[in-house]
């Protein structure tokens, strides 16, 4: 049987992940969209561009969450973005009340599916999603940790001039100032990067991911980044489709793992047919470990405002 992808917000994240899921062949796709005419538009742009690419995946649009139902895994890009000066915490109230609406249409349609939440502020809406969906947590996971180690891994493979295919690198904690990329298992073809880089270089480029999101935001005025943002959500639903196992840095909701309990922050996960199958649990220092639970707290303050 033929896998059922949903995209739920046809804007350019929502868009441009149809178009990668659609361009490696991974699933049907149904766009949807409050905007009238948008998804359609865009969903038939997209399916004839099926021909040339060779895919023989299905695109549609609509306005109608009927023909999401029995969708494997709904992505949610719906929501406004950040412009400049603003954080992502800006958009909380506002994108709390889409999520709100979106879920339950989507729950009601796709009981079975996993949800992949995009839509910012990251932690908190992946929160808000899993208590409203009554989905276990293994079916809700926030996508902000894969983009934050793509940029990471972009200006560690830039710095030292090796092949991005070499470089892995994580991110965990929530997806914002706080974020914690750690340098420690960050690594270019096994060698750790602070064997290969100095301090203070290493330094500048922690920061440079920390503000990666508002470094594309400040480029582009009316809007936030959605090329990586939708290929790292699409890799999350290609390691879910075909049963991976692939470990991502995703956000999960944590039941005392790493002494976070009843909150969604970024950590390593297993990522198969079932979601997340398990939350890898790696050593941190007492300084790492610190830093996550700042990161934890930032993400509890947002929750603790829209009480979920
Ligand atoms: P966009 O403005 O291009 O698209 C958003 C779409 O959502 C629009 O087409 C809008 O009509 C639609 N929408 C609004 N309310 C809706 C509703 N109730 N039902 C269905 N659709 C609805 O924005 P973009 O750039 O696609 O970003 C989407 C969200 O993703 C933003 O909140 C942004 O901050 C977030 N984001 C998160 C990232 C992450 O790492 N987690 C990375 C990039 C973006
Ligand atoms: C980003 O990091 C806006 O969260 C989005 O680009």
């Amino acid at each position: 049987m033929r896998n059922k992808v949903s995209v739920v917000g046809s804007g350019n994240v929502g868009a441009t992940a149809a178009h990668w899921i659609a361009s490696k062949e991974l699933a049907d796709v149904v766009l949807i969209d409050i905007l009238e005419g948008i998804p359609q538009g865009k969903g038939l742009d997209l399916l004839q561009a099926m021909p040339i690419e060779k895919r023989d995946s299905h695109i549609t649009g609509t306005n109608d969450y009927k023909d999401t139902a029995n969708s494997d895994i709904v992505v949610i890009t719906a929501g406004i973005p950040r412009k400049p000066g603003m954080s992502r915490d800006d958009l909380l109230n506002t994108n709390y009340n889409i999520m709100k609406s979106v879920v339950t249409e989507v729950v009601k349609y796709s009981p079975n599916c996993i949800l992949i939440i995009v839509s910012n502020p990251l932690d908190a809406m992946a929160q808000t999603a899993y208590k409203l969906s009554g989905f276990p947590r293994n079916r809700v996971i926030g996508m902000a940790g894969v983009l934050d180690s793509a940029r990471f891994r972009t200006f560690i493979a830039d710095e030292l001039q090796v092949s991005v295919e070499n470089v892995t690198a994580f991110v965990l904690g929530g997806h914002g100032d706080t974020m914690v990329p750690l340098p420690r298992y960050s690594t270019v073809a096994g060698i750790p990067i602070t064997e290969l880089i100095e301090p203070s270089r290493l330094a500048a480029i922690v920061q440079r991911t920390r503000d990666g999101g508002a470094e594309i935001v400040k480029y582009l005025k009316t809007g936030s980044a959605f090329y990586a943002p939708s290929a790292a959500a699409t890799e999350m639903v290609e390691a879910i489709l075909k049963d991976k196992k692939k470990i991502l840095p995703c956000a999960a909701y944590l039941d005392g793992e790493y002494g976070i309990k009843g909150l969604y922050v970024g950590v390593p996960v297993k990522l198969g047919s079932k979601g997340i199958e398990q939350i890898i649990q790696i050593k941190l220092t007492a300084d790492e470990q610190a830093a996550l639970n700042k990161s934890a707290e930032a993400v509890k303050e947002l929750v603790g405002v829209i009480g979920v």
